[in-house]
């Protein structure tokens, strides 16, 4: 049965963290706009050239073009079973514009799980995280640390800091969230879609709370 998700939260709340264990428990992929855009970014095409100002300074790249992505993302063949929509919607026309694409595409969603974590350890889980270039496996200097300092434990690649992990702009992202993407938690509420967790505990924990909405136990 298709398992159709988004995973809503704060910059640093852990969708990226979930959504690649959700990924490995039922093959379904991770559609990030944040990496999409990275990817994009770091290709300078010229989607990219025109993300990278928003990105840099923590404001929302325009729904036009994150839109664009995923109505495009949705339609490869790896989608068939699912999808895990990590850090997409998240503006009120995102989720409109995903409603009626969707409704175009015959499918539906099944859950929208919203993870919440406190600001202080947002802003320590942020400023401590390290990605792996090669592969995307994501770290945290404290909490989730590699065993070789700045080496991927899982392909031996370089980890980076991304550029918008500074205090400066993650207080920006911060606000931007809470302007621009919690009104999507009264969104899917009234759609009687939306289950909240708490985001803090391990990692494996806050899986199993997850596993635990999106099997209905
Ligand atoms: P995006 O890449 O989506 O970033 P974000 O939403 O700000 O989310 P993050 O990736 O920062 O956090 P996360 O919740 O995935 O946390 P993670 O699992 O890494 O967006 C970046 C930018 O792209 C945006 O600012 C915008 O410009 C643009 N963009 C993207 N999508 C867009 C859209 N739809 N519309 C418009 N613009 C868009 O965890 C964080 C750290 O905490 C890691 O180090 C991890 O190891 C650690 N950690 C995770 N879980 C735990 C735990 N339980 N305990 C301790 N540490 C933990």
């Amino acid at each position: 049965m298709p398992m159709n998700l988004i995973l809503l939260g704060p910059p640093g709340a852990g969708k990226g963290t979930q959504a690649k264990k959700l990924v490995k428990r039922y093959s379904i992929p991770q559609i990030s706009t944040g990496d999409i855009l990275r990817s994009a970014v770091k290709d300078q095409s010229p989607m990219g050239i025109k993300a990278k100002g928003f990105m840099d300074s923590g404001a929302l790249v325009p729904d036009e073009v994150v839109v664009g992505i995923v109505d495009e993302r949705l339609d490869k063949s790896d989608c068939v079973n699912g999808f895990v929509l990590d850090g997409f919607p998240r503006t009120v026309a995102q989720a409109n514009a995903l409603k009626a694409m969707l409704a175009a595409k015959g499918r539906t969603l099944d859950h929208v799980v919203s993870i919440s974590v406190d600001k202080d350890e947002l802003l320590e889980r942020i400023t401590g995280r390290r990605t792996c270039k090669a592969c995307g496996k994501g770290y945290h200097v404290l909490f989730d640390p590699p065993r070789l300092a700045d080496k991927c434990g899982e392909c031996g690649g370089e980890l980076f800091q991304r550029d918008d992990d500074r205090e400066d702009t993650m207080v920006k992202r911060l606000d931007v969230y809470d302007e621009q993407t919690a009104p999507l938690i009264a969104y899917y509420e009234s759609e009687s879609l939306l289950r909240s967790l708490p985001g803090t505990g391990s990692i494996d924990d806050i899986f199993q709370r997850i596993v635990s909405i999106v099997e209905g136990k």
